[in-house]
C-alpha cells in the first residue's frame, strides 16, 4: 500500500435508491478499489442541488438500479488505481462529481475517474469546497459568454438560487448590469442586501410591462433562462432584438413556449446551456486557468451560504427542508468526521 493510501473497508453506508421517483434508503453496500485512471473518494459534505432532485425524480439522466444519487461532493482521495493523476491526486482534499453512469457522492466513500477531482484551496471548509464544480463554475460561464457575445446586460430569473446570488457579485465586480427575477416579494429585499441593483418580480402584475423597459433601457440581450415553461414566452417578447435566451434549466417542469415570430422576425436564438457540455468544449489550459480563477473566488464572489447541515441518514429530512426552503441556502449532507 502507497504510504499516501488510507486503509479502506470493505461495506460502507450509502444511500440507494431502486427506481425513479423511489425511497431512498441507507444500506450497507461494496467499497469497490479504483481501476487504471480512477480514484476513490472518502466523502465528507455533499449538497442538494436541483439536479440532484431531477435525477432522484428520474428522466433527467440514463440510469441503471440501483443507484447512489449525489452530483457534487467533496472528501480526500483515499486510494489511486494506475496512471499519473491518480497518483498526483492521491491524499488531496478535492471537490469531485461522479463517473459517467457511476455512483454518486451521497455515501462513505465514492469511485471516480481521477479527471472528476479537483484539488479544494486552502482555507475553503469541506462544505463550500462540496460546491465547488458545478455553481460557481456555471456562474463564471455565464459571465464569460456574456463578454464574449458582447452583451451590455444580463437577465437571469430564479434569481434567489445560490448561482443566482453569485451571478449578482461576480456581475457587481464585472461591471456587467443584471437583471434579477424572483417569483417572491420578499427575495427582493435579499437580494438588494446583497447589492442587486435590479430585481423584478415575476408574480407581480407590471412584470412584463417594467422587464421590456428595463431591458430595453439597459440593452440585456442575454436571458438566462432556468425557470422555462411560460416564463420563456415573457423573456422573449421582452429581449430585445437579436436577443438570445439561453436555457439551463426547466424549474417549471414545462416546455418552453414560444411564438416563432419571435425568432423570424425578430432574429432572437434559444440555446440550451449545460456546464459539462460547455467545459468539454475548451481546451485544457483554458480548463486549468478557468478551475484556478473559480478557486480564487471561492470564499468571496463564488461562495455558497449554507443554510444546515444532516446527517445522511436524514436524507429524506433534508430533502424535504430543501424543498421548502430553497432560496435559503444550501443543505449539505454531512458525512464524513471532519
Ligand atoms: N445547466 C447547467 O449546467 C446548470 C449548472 C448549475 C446550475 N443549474 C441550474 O441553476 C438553477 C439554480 O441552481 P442552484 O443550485 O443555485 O439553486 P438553489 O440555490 O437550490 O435554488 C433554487 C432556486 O430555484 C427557485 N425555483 C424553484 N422552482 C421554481 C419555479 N418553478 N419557478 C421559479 N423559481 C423556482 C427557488 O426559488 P423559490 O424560493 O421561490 O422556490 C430557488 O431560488 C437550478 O435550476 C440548477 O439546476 C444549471
Amino acid at each position: 500500500m502507497n504510504s499516501k493510501e488510507k486503509q479502506v473497508p470493505e461495506e460502507m453506508s450509502a444511500i440507494r435508491q431502486y427506481e425513479a421517483g423511489g425511497a431512498l434508503k441507507v444500506e450497507r453496500t461494496r467499497v469497490t478499489r479504483p481501476g487504471p485512471g480512477e480514484v476513490l473518494v472518502k466523502m465528507d459534505a455533499a449538497p442538494i442541488n436541483p439536479s440532484d432532485l431531477a435525477l432522484i425524480a428520474g428522466g433527467y439522466l440514463e440510469r441503471s438500479y440501483p443507484f447512489t444519487p449525489g452530483l457534487e461532493g467533496s472528501g480526500r482521495v483515499v486510494a489511486a488505481g494506475s496512471g499519473l493523476l491518480p497518483r498526483l491526486r492521491l491524499g488531496k482534499k478535492v471537490a469531485c462529481s461522479p463517473a459517467h453512469g457511476g455512483d454518486g457522492t451521497w455515501a462513505e466513500y465514492m469511485l471516480t475517474s481521477a479527471m472528476n477531482v479537483a484539488p479544494l484551496p486552502g482555507g475553503i471548509s469541506p462544505e463550500q469546497g462540496s460546491m465547488m464544480l458545478v455553481n460557481p463554475m456555471t456562474a463564471m460561464a455565464f459571465i464569460k459568454l456574456a463578454k464574449e457575445g458582447k452583451h451590455r446586460a444580463i437577465v437571469n430569473n430564479a434569481a434567489a438560487s445560490s448561482l443566482g446570488k453569485m451571478l449578482i457579485r461576480l456581475s457587481l465586480s464585472q461591471d456587467i448590469p443584471l437583471i434579477n427575477i424572483v417569483r417572491k416579494e420578499e427575495q427582493i429585499a435579499v437580494l438588494k442586501e446583497l447589492g442587486a441593483i435590479h430585481v423584478l418580480n415575476s408574480s407581480a402584475g407590471a412584470f412584463e410591462k417594467e422587464l421590456k423597459e428595463l431591458t430595453n433601457k439597459l440593452g440585456a440581450t442575454l436571458f438566462l433562462d432556468a425557470v422555462t415553461g411560460s416564463q420563456s414566452s415573457i423573456l422573449l417578447e421582452a429581449a430585445p432584438r437579436g436577443s438570445t435566451l439561453l436555457a439551463y434549466a426547466r424549474l417549471s417542469g414545462d416546455p418552453i413556449t414560444a411564438d416563432p415570430g419571435f425568432l423570424i422576425k425578430e432574429e432572437k436564438a434559444i440555446v440550451g446551456f449545460q456546464l459539462g457540455n460547455w467545459l468539454q468544449s475548451k481546451g485544457l489550459l483554458f480548463k486549468l486557468r478557468f478551475v484556478s480563477s473559480v478557486k480564487k473566488q471561492l470564499g468571496s464572489e463564488l461562495s455558497s451560504h449554507i443554510n444546515r447541515s444532516y446527517p445522511i441518514e436524514s436524507v429524506e429530512e433534508a430533502i424535504d427542508h430543501y424543498r421548502k426552503h430553497m432560496s435559503e441556502g444550501k443543505i449539505v449532507l454531512k458525512i464524513g468526521s471532519y
